[in-house]
């Protein structure tokens, strides 16, 4: 399992699903991905795997992952990359068909750099894991596609795609079960990972230029960190 962090949940899941081996895995160090640890392993007794640089945050952990490491999870063989950004620790777990993404990547989104991050890093890992294939599904650490879309179709009103893809998001339900879009979705809806795009860049312009960072010369970077700050802002007029 990744982040159980309701571990009521996680623990009757397995309960149920009655594994040989159970593993958890940590994406980083944030509270609400490592809060349900503790009951989790007194309750299983499993293994955690989490970010070799994770000592420091106040979670066990049994196994200490590096970037390029190679990991079996139910199953799934796992190449873990460190995505550092939003925290400094974060990871992301690749397996053939899904991305578990932590909260580098959210649908219509991605995370902030509010607590203990670092916005130059976070565009770093988004372009050097922007060769990832496109058929990959993502698996995010939240679900904040509603408020998420809202911005993306708030700086593209234009878009009649994204306008569905937001209305979709809002009539979502926890029983439909997970939202678990392609890369190649997400780079179709997703302003964070089109920073090389020059209509994201000509918008921010004219929506957000005092975001834009002349000190920044990499147009990408300046383009996708105008973009979070914008995210920081905007406010979401609907749920
Ligand atoms: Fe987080």
């Amino acid at each position: 399992m990744v982040d159980p962090v309701d571990a009521g949940v996680a623990i009757r899941a397995v309960r149920q699903l009655n594994p040989a081996r159970v593993r958890i895995l940590v994406t980083h160090g944030h509270p609400d991905h490592i809060a349900g640890n503790d009951e989790v392993v007194a309750a299983l007794g499993c293994e955690v795997l989490a970010p070799a640089v994770a000592a420091r945050w106040p979670t066990r952990h049994d196994v200490g992952l590096r970037d390029g490491d190679r990991i079996e999870l139910g199953g799934e063989p796992l190449e873990i990359r460190y995505a550092p950004g939003h925290t400094d620790d974060h990871l992301i777990a690749i397996a053939d068909s899904f991305v578990a993404s932590g909260d580098l990547w959210f649908v219509g989104g991605c995370g902030h750099t509010r607590a203990g991050g670092h916005l130059p890093s976070l565009f770093d890992s988004f372009r050097r894991m922007s060769a990832l294939p496109g058929h990959l599904r993502i698996l995010p650490g939240h679900h904040y596609a509603s408020q998420n879309l809202a911005f993306c179709a708030d700086l593209f009103p234009e878009d009649e795609a994204l306008a569905a893809r937001l209305t979709a998001a809002r009539s979502w339900r926890r029983e439909d079960g997970p939202w678990l879009p392609t890369l190649d979705e997400e780079r179709a809806f997703n302003p964070f990972h089109r920073f090389a795009d020059p209509r994201v860049e000509a918008r921010l312009k004219t929506r957000y230029a005092d975001l834009l960072d002349p000190t920044l010369r990499d147009p990408e970077e300046r383009t996708f960190s105008a973009l979070r700050r914008a995210r920081d802002l905007f406010v979401a007029t609907a749920p």
